[in-house]
């Protein structure tokens, strides 16, 4: 693995190494070092998690971290993308960017002679989707198999997700309201997967219909960084697709609630729902930290290889 852009780098045999190696991360069997190591931050979007947990993995790892916020790097106006990595190709041993467009992360692999981890762009979220399936496997005993429920936007997690089901062969249902659904090529491409995994993608409007029977129910905001505008036109498109006692009911008894954070609590998940036992999302928020430091580690080793 050169860089990490998007789930399908992986394909199911390196999907499933990377998550024997969070889980050894996080069980403290794996204490490999890379001393030294130096990851830079590049961030044009707020954020909690991502920033913290590759801040903490990279210090796990012996090495340490620079971080860019959004009023530092003018990447692309202050200085070209191109020159950017070229500069950063220098000093550091590998870049996390968290950018607008999915183009800029692959704009920067092309040039960067060091490993590009996405960060989270408008097209995937990739390390969100390891520690997602991590924290599904650790609640449900697998992922293979799996009846796992999105309710909402086709977004950025809705499709690393996907991804990663369909590379692990988990039955991913999707219900969206029209004109926010996955978009196509993210849904043929996932089909070609499930055909090779044993998994299945479902469209649905319904969302009590993707809820029926599942093992896990998952959600994210209705409005995603950079949406800001459109805030008003989604509060109201979206205001049946919530996790809420419903979906519980239609769902499985006990069924793994699954959420990226940051969560509107009352908007895509009712009030009290992230607190309940069943709610694995701060173990998915834990779990974040220990896929930072299985990504890193397996770039910086394939790299040396
Ligand atoms: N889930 C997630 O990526 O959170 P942050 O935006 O806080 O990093
Ligand atoms: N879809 C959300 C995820 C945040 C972690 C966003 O892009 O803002």
């Amino acid at each position: 693995m050169n860089h990490f852009l998007a789930m399908t780098d992986l394909d199911t045999p390196k999907l499933q190494a990377l998550l024997n190696r969070v889980a050894a991360f996080k069980s403290g069997r794996d204490e490999t070092q890379f001393r030294g190591k130096t990851l830079a931050l590049l961030f044009e979007k707020p954020s909690l998690r991502t920033r913290t947990s590759f801040e903490v993995a990279i210090r796990r790892l012996g090495g340490h971290s620079i971080y860019y916020g959004p009023q530092e790097i003018g990447l692309g106006q202050r200085e070209s993308v191109r020159d950017v990595v070229l500069v950063l190709s220098r000093f550091v041993d590998a870049i996390a960017a968290r950018t607008f467009v999915h183009s800029t992360v692959t704009e920067m692999a092309r040039y960067a002679t060091i490993p590009i981890v996405n960060a989270l762009t408008d097209l995937e979220h990739p390390c969100q989707a390891v520690a997602d399936l991590q924290t599904l496997a650790e609640r449900q005993g697998g992922v293979a198999g799996k009846n796992v429920a999105y309710i909402g936007d086709g977004n950025n997690c809705a499709i690393s997700l996907l991804y990663g089901c369909a590379l692990l062969g988990a039955h991913y249902r999707i219900a969206s309201p029209e004109g926010y659904e996955l978009p196509a090529e993210v849904t043929e491409r996932a089909w070609v997967l499930c055909a090779a995994s044993g998994g299945s993608l479902t469209l649905l409007r319904d969302p009590l219909q993707a809820a029926a029977g599942a093992d896990a129910l998952y959600t994210d905001v209705w409005t995603s960084m950079g949406q800001e505008a459109e805030r008003a036109e989604r509060v109201r498109v979206f205001a049946d697709y919530q996790i809420n006692q419903a979906a519980l009911r239609a769902a499985k008894p006990g069924a793994t609630i699954l959420h990226p954070l940051p969560a509107h609590h009352g908007e895509e998940i009712a009030e009290g729902i992230l607190y309940l036992d069943q709610s694995a999302v701060f173990d998915q928020a834990e779990n974040r930290l220990w896929a930072q430091m299985a990504v890193l580690a397996t770039l910086f080793e394939d790299r040396q290889a």
